[in-house]
């Protein structure tokens, strides 16, 4: 009854919008040899305004896909109590991976012993590690299976994970009520993910046929970031990513592209994952123009960041959709995004949890 009107006029008024892949606490200015002088607690308070950055673009859920030291987990807490604003966090902690790998950290000589705290080698130790994670606060799991583009020395076709292994982890989460969430740039890797029974598989660049029949018969996600290809090409050698990475994404960023449109026109679930961390938080709603470029329709585009984020992450029962008994996470935009996808970028109005964190005139 006492609630705050606001007058929305020529406005569309949507679900608040859900991003099923950041990292809060990186920083995209940041990357290669320069990440490794931000501290943990550094990381940590960077992400505070990261959060806020991102709940001000409209995004009113976040799935955090990877934080060393459980800053994730700490930040989750923080907006929880209400001491500082973002978004919802389900948070993974540590991104978990092979001795060596994408989730690993790779940058320095044997001499300094550095390795990520997500390494993790053999069916008992990934089966331990999600424990482990689960101890420390995480609501889902996130694991790397094949090389990736910004890590040091892997090779972003290249499988790492068995598939012994990687059953090993998504049943162990599965276990204990996680979903699990998949790096996968290859091929081989993203089939065996989809094998072993993960709920997503982010990135997904180089699938087959095969991949796709496999997550249609499974009902497996794509988490596809198409947009930040265009960050790390653009301003990635400014931000410190190296030369080697830069050369794998002019192979990858365009074959993703392409077989988006792909799993698209196949039925394929998709679920809106950005990487922003890789590029700036706040910027995540650039990629909806992207999707529709790539074969999506609008309204394809705002379920893949509303009610397919809240299946995903077996939340329908509170969150993806304007209904009663969810929580009031609401946005608007001025005129119609589905005559205009850029208005996504353009957000003016949100609500988290029926309370207004932003309203500007329309
Ligand atoms: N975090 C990912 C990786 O390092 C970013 C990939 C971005 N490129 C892309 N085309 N989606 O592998």
């Amino acid at each position: 009854e006492d609630a705050e009107r606001v007058e929305l006029g020529d406005a569309t008024l949507m679900p608040g919008l859900m991003d099923m892949h950041v990292h809060l606490t990186s920083d995209a200015t940041k990357h290669g040899y320069k990440r490794l002088s931000v501290s943990l607690p550094r990381a940590a308070i960077t992400g505070v305004k990261h959060a806020e950055d991102t709940l001000m673009a409209g995004f009113t859920t976040v799935r955090n896909v990877g934080a060393p030291g459980f800053a994730d987990v700490a930040l989750r807490d923080a907006i929880n109590a209400g001491d500082v604003p973002g978004p919802r966090m389900f948070v993974a902690g540590p991104s978990l991976g092979v001795t060596g790998g994408h989730c690993d950290s790779n940058l320095l000589p044997y001499e300094y012993e550095q390795y990520s705290e997500g390494v993790a080698d053999g069916p008992w130790e990934v089966r331990k590690a999600v424990r482990r994670n689960i101890k420390y606060g995480a609501t889902v799991i996130k694991f790397c299976a094949t090389g990736g583009v910004l890590s040091k020395g892997t090779k972003v076709g290249a499988q790492q994970y068995t598939l012994e292994e990687m059953k090993a982890l998504v049943a162990e989460a599965h276990l204990r009520g996680l979903t699990v969430a998949t790096h996968a740039h290859g091929t081989s890797g993203i089939k065996d993910a989809i094998r072993a029974g993960v709920d997503s598989v982010e990135h997904v660049s180089l699938l087959d046929d095969e991949a796709i029949t496999l997550a249609l018969e499974n009902g497996t996600y794509f988490s596809m970031d198409i947009f930040v290809t265009e960050y790390i090409l653009g301003e990635g050698e400014k931000a410190g990513i190296l030369e080697e990475s830069l050369n794998k994404e002019r192979m990858v960023g365009k074959r993703q592209r392409e077989n988006f449109e792909k799993a698209v026109k196949a039925g394929v679930k998709m679920v809106f994952g950005s990487d922003a961390g890789v590029y700036p938080h706040g910027d995540n709603g650039k990629q909806f123009a992207r999707m529709v470029k790539f074969g999506m329709t609008p309204i394809q585009a705002i379920q893949a960041a509303t009610i397919h984020p809240a299946t995903l992450l077996k939340q329908q029962d509170t969150l993806g959709s304007l209904s009663e008994g969810k929580y009031a996470d609401m946005v608007a935009v001025p005129g119609n995004p589905l005559e205009d996808m850029q208005k996504m970028e353009d957000i003016r109005f949100v609500m988290k949890d029926g309370q207004i964190v932003k309203t500007l005139a329309m």
